[in-house]
Parts: structure tokens; C-alpha cells; sequence
């Protein structure tokens, strides 16, 4: 029953008379999300602004890109939007998307998957750590820190206890910190791992590919699945190069799972479209995983939207090579403003700008960051830059801006 009046300025609203009976009253309020509260005030400060913030692969003039291969898919699905299949989609998601994926993600070889559409790599992150916590007997996972600001919550959400990793050593990815924690181990139960393949949010830097193998060794035959966040495929090096990662936890037979975005790799940041599979080892296995997974999007939000979906499938299937050029194009550019930024900065800079994909971690405390805003250069408190967000053009300024204020 509404115990309230209407209001007696607009006549529209209800004043509750008894705000302390409001349940909405006890709620925490909670801190805007770092990255969107930053990235939102970036926009507003207009076209003069340089923008660091959020993960976007941006154009010379400030514009979200779109790749020239997925603009033609999405022309090509356009007209037959009017006459869709606007029912309910399956909750596992498109058929012809979950295979152009899998396809992408472990090419034609024998590797059975069982997999679901999900809404972009959050949501690929989220289902997964749900059926991952499903799987951990000891309810623990490593993440390695600074990780991306998104993997402790929905990790903690899923009900996991975290033990945090360093994941820097001398400024370099280093797998040692995990190694060390893990050997110190006590308890036999199973755990879970969390891992990034390539183009590390937030500092760009990977483990050497020997790291990544030595890893792979030494939590093979652990009681151990790993999870592996996959969002982008395609931004190191060509797709079928940055899946090698992959493969090595699999030839090793460790019991993986992977959260894989359509976000950066087919410019749909909008369209929220992404994966989440694990590798199984026949049908049976793959029908009850599948089952488990739609059980699990059923419970959040049923089948995930499918616009995304059809793009991707597209793409995949009407263009593949313009789609390679479009991320070799990408790969130059970010290359290029990296190097840009590597030779315009001081010594201190050089190695966090040593990485790969849209992240640096530049060494900026936070009261410097903030004498960059009020200069309109915007980035995170941490100083996470999205290289890919600055135009070429304003990387000279953007630079001789840090050397005034560091
Ligand atoms: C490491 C990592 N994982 C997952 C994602 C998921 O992104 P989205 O939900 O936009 O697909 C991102 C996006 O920035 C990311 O950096």
C-alpha cells in the first residue's frame, strides 16, 4: 500500500509521509564505478578533452571506431531487421554464433566445448565463475593484482574467497608471486585460478610466452581449473596466434574455462555479446555443462540479447579477412601510439609502456592525475591509460602534458 500523498509541487509524485518506513532509506550509498564515473566526466569535458579512460579503440577524431568488415555485416543484417524472429532465442544463445566462436577460439580441432552466448565478457566472466565456483571444493581463487577492476567483485558475487597475487615483479608480469603462494598451499581441496590471455587489463604486460608455458606446467596436475578471460582475441597478435595461449593449458589437460568478448575484437562494445565455454571431454559431459550454464543465465536473465550474436556470426562467416585486416590495422595503430608515447616519455615510462593492447599502467600518483584533468587530460586514479582512446594527433601533447607535471 502507498503510504505517501501526492506531491503538492508537481502533483505527480508521492512524498512518503514516513520516510524511515522507505526500505530504501537503509541502502548503502555506494561509490560511483571508478572507470564510468571517469570516463562519463572525459565526455562532458567535450572535443578538447584527451581521453584515457575507458577501454574504447577510438578514431582521430574522438569516435568510437567501427571496423569497416563488421559495419558491412551490420548493413547487410539491417534490412532484415522489420522481418526477424523476434521470439524468445534458445538461452544457450545462437547456434551459428556459439560455433563461428568456438571455432575462433580453438579452430576446427577435436577439442569438445560446451559454451553459451552471454551478455559480452562481463557477462562470459560472471556465468563462468558461477559454474567454476561449482567446481571448487576449497571456494578460493587467485586472481593476480592490479587485475582488471572487474574480476574481484563478480568474483566475490560468485561466492569466492580471493587471494589476491602480485602480479608485477620489477615492474614485469611475473607468474613467481602465484607459483610461491600456490606451493605454500595446505589444503588439498581443488581451487580456481583467473588468468588473462594477453593484453592485461589494466598494464598491458604479459607474461613472456615461456612464463605463460612455465605456469601451465606447474599447475598441471594441481587440483586446480583455471579460468581464462579472454577479451582480446585478435589485439596482440593475429587470432590464431593469441589462441596458442590457450592451447597450452589444454595440451596439458587442465581443466579450463574461458570468457571471450565480441567488446574490442569486433568493435560491438554496445551490443554486449560474448562467450563463456569450457573445455569438456565428450557429449555427455558437454550436455551437462550446457545445462548447468542455462541454468545459470536462466536464473540472471534468460538467454542473452542476439543482435550481437548475428554480427559476429556474419562476420565470421562473410568476411574473415577483412576482419583480420581490420584488427592488424588496429594492432598497427595501438603499436604506434605506444612507441609514440615510449620515445616522448621520461626513462620511468618506457617499461610499463612496454605491453601490448589498449592498457599502460603509467607511473602517476594520484595527485598527478589529478593535475592532468585540470589540464582535460583524463585517465584513471591508478594511472591506467587506454592508449587506443588518445588520437594520434594529441599523443605529442598528451606527452609534453605528463613531462610538465611529473
Ligand atoms: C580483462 C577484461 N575482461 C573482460 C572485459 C569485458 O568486457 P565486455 O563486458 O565489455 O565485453 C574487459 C573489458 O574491458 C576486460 O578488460
Amino acid at each position: 500500500m502507498v503510504t505517501g500523498t501526492l506531491c503538492p509541487g508537481c502533483g505527480k509524485c508521492y512524498i512518503f509521509r514516513q520516510m524511515s518506513d522507505n526500505p530504501f532509506i537503509r541502502l548503502p550509498v555506494p561509490k560511483p564505478d571508478p572507470i564510468f564515473a571517469i570516463s562519463a566526466e572525459a565526455l562532458k569535458a567535450g572535443q578538447d578533452a584527451i581521453n584515457g579512460t575507458i577501454g574504447v579503440f577510438m578514431d582521430e577524431n574522438g569516435e568510437t571506431v567501427l571496423f569497416p568488415s563488421v559495419k558491412k555485416a551490420i548493413a547487410e543484417i539491417a534490412p532484415t531487421l522489420p522481418d526477424m524472429r523476434y521470439s524468445y532465442p534458445p538461452l544457450l544463445g545462437l547456434p551459428e554464433f556459439r560455433s563461428a566462436v568456438e571455432k575462433l577460439i580453438f579452430s576446427d580441432s577435436e577439442i569438445h566445448a560446451a559454451s553459451i552466448a552471454t551478455t559480452a565478457g562481463t557477462g562470459a566472466l560472471a556465468v563462468n565463475l558461477r559454474l567454476l565456483k561449482m567446481l571448487t571444493d576449497s571456494g578460493e581463487i587467485y586472481l593476480q593484482s592490479p587485475a582488471w577492476a572487474n574480476h574481484p567483485p563478480p568474483s566475490s558475487d560468485a561466492g569466492f574467497k580471493i587471494i589476491e597475487i602480485p602480479y608485477l615483479a620489477d615492474g614485469k608480469a611475473s607468474a613467481g608471486p602465484l607459483v610461491e603462494e600456490i606451493k605454500k598451499r595446505k589444503s588439498r581441496n581443488s581451487f580456481a585460478v583467473l588468468l588473462q590471455v594477453g593484453c592485461h587489463n589494466p598494464t598491458g604486460l604479459d607474461l613472456s610466452t615461456e612464463g605463460w608455458r612455465q605456469l601451465a606446467d606447474f599447475l598441471a596436475g594441481k587440483p586446480c581449473t583455471v579460468l581464462l578471460d579472454f577479451a582480446y582475441q585478435g589485439f596482440k597478435d593475429e587470432p590464431e596466434k593469441d589462441r596458442e595461449y590457450i592451447k597450452t593449458y589444454l595440451s596439458k589437460g587442465i581443466p579450463t574455462l574461458i570468457s571471450w568478448s565480441a567488446s574490442k575484437n569486433h568493435s560491438i562494445y554496445s551490443l554486449r555479446t560474448g562467450l563463456a565455454c569450457a573445455v569438456v571431454t565428450d557429449d555427455r559431459m558437454k550436455e551437462t555443462v550446457e545445462g548447468i550454464y542455462s541454468m545459470i543465465t536462466r536464473r540472471i536473465h534468460s538467454a542473452a540479447a542476439t543482435l550481437g550474436q548475428k554480427v559476429v556470426a556474419v562476420v565470421q562467416e562473410k568476411y574473415p579477412s577483412e576482419w583480420r585486416a581490420d584488427l592488424k590495422n588496429a594492432r598497427k595503430i595501438m603499436h604506434e601510439k605506444r612507441s609514440m608515447m615510449h620515445d616522448l616519455l621520461p626513462d620511468n615510462f618506457k617499461s610499463p609502456l612496454e605491453g601490448f593492447g589498449m592498457f599502460a599502467m603509467l607511473p602517476l600518483s594520484e595527485s598527478q592525475v589529478a593535475g592532468l584533468k585540470k589540464q582535460n587530460v583524463f585517465l584513471t586514479l591508478d594511472g591506467r591509460i587506454n592508449i587506443a582512446g588518445i588520437p594520434m594527433k594529441r599523443i605529442e601533447e598528451l606527452c609534453e602534458k605528463i613531462r610538465k607535471i611529473i
